[in-house]
């Protein structure tokens, strides 16, 4: 049998990019998201940065209570952070790193060296009935440490695979993938992944979700949001097929 497709998760961030560039109220992210529902996505991601570039707390607040699908808020591995993912309560957090000069998340969390404020983290969110994933590069000796910090599954960063396109760019996330899979890690890919990218690495075997923002939102521009949202579902679904 073969195994399952990946889900869509929909990155709303840039959204709110747009409407921050203005510093008014729209366009709202929020719209963005429940249009991006209804169009078929399975989870709708978003990420407050601690200089509050794009995703507001109250975004994150209102979300939480008109949606219908399951958040994935992105968050730095700051205490103030985690106490603001318990209030909200929702279904995961992914911990990324995050620099204030960075246009956008440029690499994976250093699980190794952050280890044990990591795994302290990991716990607090668990204990409070959050899920838990760590955004990492795909490297074993990161997925090992992943792995001791208690967190269930890992998004690998795609960066590499979107700036280069090669195979062996792919084997990399390929062979991540199986190895993170083999210790019981749930795998989620995302960054750069776009329309003429997606359908090699949503064809990886043993992958649960691709979380893809900027293609997807700078297609809307031109499309709408829930034709460039069913568009995406459409390639991840005959990913496998034309293998
Ligand atoms: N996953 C994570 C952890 C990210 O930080 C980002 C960028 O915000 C994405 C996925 C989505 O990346 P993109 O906007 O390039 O699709």
């Amino acid at each position: 049998m073969q195994n399952p497709l990946p889900l869509l998760g929909v990155n709303i961030d840039h959204v709110a990019t747009l409407r921050q560039a203005r510093q008014i109220n729209y366009p709202d992210p929020i719209h963005a998201a429940l249009q991006a529902e209804l169009a078929g996505a399975d989870f709708i991601t978003l990420h407050l940065r601690e200089d509050r570039r794009h995703i507001q707390d109250n975004d994150v607040i209102q979300l939480k209570q008109l949606m219908q699908t399951k958040m994935n808020l992105e968050l730095s591995t700051q205490q103030i952070m985690i106490d603001f993912a318990k209030k909200i309560q929702p279904y995961n957090v992914c911990l990324v790193p995050e620099n204030r000069q960075e246009i956008t998340t440029e690499g994976g969390l250093d699980v190794i060296r952050g280890i044990k404020q990591i795994t302290n983290m990991c716990s607090q969110l668990l204990n409070y009935g959050i899920n838990v994933s760590l955004f990492i590069d795909p490297d074993t000796k990161q997925i090992d440490a992943a792995c001791e910090t208690g967190a269930k599954a890992i998004e690998l960063h795609s960066g590499e695979w979107a700036n280069n396109n090669t195979q062996d760019e792919l084997a990399i996330l390929k062979d991540a993938t199986a190895y993170a899979n083999s210790k019981g890690l749930i795998v989620n890919i995302g960054h750069g992944l776009n329309y003429h990218n997606v359908k090699p690495v949503a064809a990886i075997d043993g992958i649960t979700e691709l979380n893809i923002g900027h293609a997807i939102i700078a297609r809307a521009v031109f499309t709408g949001i829930q034709r460039a949202v069913s568009d995406m579902i459409q390639l991840i679904q005959t990913s496998k097929s034309t293998k």
